[in-house]
């Protein structure tokens, strides 16, 4: 061998040592999360999630526990808001300590976040954000958002009630409307108030309040046990989520009063979001939830398309929304048209009880 190829063969072997050294390697990974001896080339995934206040939120988790397995190459370290933002920060912290390969986010609120992403910025670690927004100050502290557009979801249920009254023939100022708002500040809560704030003000509904709900049940019912007493007019319950629609229906029959479309015949229409299980289409099927505007949970996939691509070096889109439908189970409103776009409405008939 001449000494030139000796010399070739020699730099080559240097730079693959420190190839080696510099890429941190999925063993290193672990290694730094607290994984040490593991065996496998697990991408170790930190997940704040918000908290555990409604079924929508239960199927979100179990969407992303089961797309981050062992068997799909993933070890989840799963953390539980409980509805507080400082504990999410807290996990986020805590995720930057253990070096984790990504940091998944669903945050209770849009606020505050600034400090804490510079952090996992600085400190090297991609942040995916999941479900609800961050209104931070620079873009670039995440790498990208997947979820749900909720000022839409909430002009597509406003724009339901438009039609339904107009087709109804009933007047615009018979329309006495509550709004039970979700968690104060939540990307959820901010458009799908926002959705009807605007149509009562475009059609000239009386908007009679708005109260926050919470997004639970008990706190859906405690309000608007508390609304009825204090209002006697009230003919349209627009609730922020379906858990808020369970309580709303409750308070509702133990004022002895009945949730249904006929609001000229006195009943209370009860509006919701979310779509997520068979007790929501129930209610519908039942007539006492007659328009629910769909909000997915199931973003474990998407999240992990993310980061699949990510891991190649792929570069994904900064904001993914998802496609959503709207539901009812009144055969009135059959087709809205909202700037422009059309959206069919999926009427739920008996036969689709799953
Ligand atoms: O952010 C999504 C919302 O949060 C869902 O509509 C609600 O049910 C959940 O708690």
């Amino acid at each position: 061998m001449c000494w030139k190829k000796a010399l070739a063969i020699a730099v080559i072997f240097i730079l693959c040592i420190f190839q080696a050294g510099c890429s941190g390697g999925f063993h290193d990974r672990n290694e730094s999360a607290g994984q040490e001896g593991a065996a496998n080339d697990y991408i170790v995934v930190g997940f704040s999630q918000l908290g555990a206040e409604s079924d929508w939120r239960n199927e979100n988790t179990e969407s992303m526990k089961s797309s981050f397995t062992e068997e799909n190459g993933y070890t989840l370290i799963f953390e539980d808001g409980q509805q507080k933002q400082a504990n999410q920060i807290r996990a986020i912290r805590m995720f930057i300590q253990q070096e984790v390969d990504y940091i998944v986010l669903a945050p209770v609120m849009e606020t505050g976040w600034d400090t804490v992403l510079q952090e996992a910025k600085d400190a090297g670690i991609p942040v995916i954000i999941v479900d609800r927004k961050v209104d931070v100050s620079d873009e670039g502290l995440f790498t990208c958002w997947v979820g749900s557009d909720f000022e839409l979801e909430g002009k597509k249920a406003a724009e339901w009630l438009n039609q339904y009254a107009t087709e109804k023939g009933i007047e615009s100022g018979d329309i006495h409307v509550v709004n039970i708002q979700g968690t104060k500040g939540s990307s959820a809560q901010i458009g799908r108030t926002k959705g009807l704030a605007d149509a009562a003000r475009a059609n000239g509904w009386d908007l009679m309040a708005e109260v926050i709900g919470d997004f639970t049940r008990a706190k859906g019912k405690e309000v608007v046990e508390s609304l009825l007493k204090q209002y006697n007019n009230i003919n349209v319950v627009y609730c922020e989520n379906d858990n808020e629609a369970f309580g709303a229906i409750e308070a509702i029959e133990e004022a002895g009063r009945k949730a249904g479309s006929n609001i000229a015949g006195g009943e209370i229409m009860v509006i919701s979001f979310d779509g997520v299980n068979e007790e929501a289409i129930q209610y519908m099927l039942d007539g006492k939830i007659i328009c629910i505007a769909e909000c997915n949970p199931l973003h474990g996939p998407r999240v992990q398309a993310i980061i699949e691509l990510l891991e190649k070096g792929g570069t994904p889109e900064k904001w993914q929304y998802v496609d959503e439908e709207i539901y009812s189970v009144d055969e009135t409103v059959k087709r809205l048209t909202i700037e422009g776009a059309d959206y069919e409405v999926t009427i739920l008939r008996q036969k689709d009880k799953k």
